[in-house]
C-alpha cells in the first residue's frame, strides 16, 4: 500500500520553475548564450551549479570561466531568483495542489518535499504549506543530484517507507528518472514529450487527482 508522496517543488506544488527559467535566461543573455524553452527542459530539476555546466557547454562557453567566476555568475542568477520569489503567497500554491494535500492529509499518507532548490524550505513557508510535509530532504547533503535516485531514496528513508510505499511526483525528466530509478510509482506533469518515461502523466496540476493516481499505481 502506499504511505507515502514525496514531491518535487518548482513546477509541481508553484509556479517557480518559471522563475528559475527566466533568471537562467537573463544570466544566459548576460554571458551571450540564448536559453529557450526545449533547452530549459535540460535544466528542470538540475542543481545550480549543475545547471550553469550545462548552460556553458551548451553555449559553447565551458572553458570561458574560472571556478570563481562560476560563483559569481550563479549567485547573479540566485540573487535575481530570490527576488522573483520574495512576494510568494499561499495563493501560488499550483490548481489542484490544495485539494490534494487535504486529500493526502485525510488518507493519512505522509509528505517529504525532495527538491533540488536551496530555496525549498522558504518557499514552502511563503506557500504556508511548511506543516503539511513530514520530511525534506536537504539538497546540500546529497553527493548526486537528479537524475540520480538519490533524493528520492532518502525522501523514503526519512519517511521511514519503503520505495515500493511511495509515489514520486515530478516535472523533470531528470526528475521522471530519479523517482523511476529510485523504483518508485512515478507521476508526471507535463506534456507527452518530456514526461514520456513516467508511469502516470497529467498535463497540468489541475488535472492531479489522489484517487486517479492511486488507481494507476494499482491499488
Ligand atoms: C530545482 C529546480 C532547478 C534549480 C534547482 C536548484 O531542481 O527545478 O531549476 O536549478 O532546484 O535551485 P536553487 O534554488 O538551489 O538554485
Ligand atoms: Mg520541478
Amino acid at each position: 500500500t502506499i504511505k507515502g508522496f514525496i514531491f518535487d517543488l518548482d513546477g509541481v506544488i508553484t509556479d517557480t520553475a518559471e522563475y528559475h527559467y527566466h533568471a537562467w535566461k537573463n544570466l544566459g543573455k548576460k554571458m551571450g548564450i540564448e536559453i529557450d524553452r526545449e533547452f530549459n527542459e535540460k535544466l528542470k530539476g538540475i542543481s545550480r551549479m549543475d545547471s550553469l555546466e550545462r548552460i556553458l557547454a551548451y553555449g559553447g562557453k565551458a572553458d570561458r570561466y574560472t571556478d570563481s567566476e562560476k560563483e559569481l555568475l550563479a549567485a547573479d542568477k540566485n540573487g535575481e531568483y530570490v527576488k522573483l520569489i520574495e512576494d510568494i503567497t499561499p495563493a501560488d500554491l499550483l490548481p489542484g495542489i490544495p485539494q490534494l494535500l487535504l486529500d493526502l492529509k485525510a488518507s493519512g499518507i505522509k509528505l517529504a518535499l525532495a527538491s533540488a532548490s536551496k530555496n525549498g524550505p522558504v518557499i514552502l513557508d511563503r506557500l504556508g504549506i511548511t506543516a503539511d510535509f513530514d520530511e525534506i530532504v536537504d539538497p546540500s547533503l546529497l553527493t548526486k543530484g537528479k537524475p540520480d535516485p538519490e533524493i528520492f531514496v532518502k525522501g523514503a528513508q526519512q519517511l521511514g517507507l519503503e520505495a515500493s510505499e511511495c509515489i514520486g511526483v515530478e516535472d523533470a525528466e531528470a526528475g521522471i528518472a530519479a523517482i523511476n530509478g529510485a523504483h518508485m510509482f512515478s507521476v508526471g506533469v507535463g506534456d507527452p514529450e518530456s514526461m514520456k518515461e513516467a508511469d502516470y502523466r497529467v498535463a497540468n496540476t489541475s488535472e492531479l487527482s489522489l484517487q486517479k493516481i492511486l488507481e494507476a499505481a494499482g491499488e
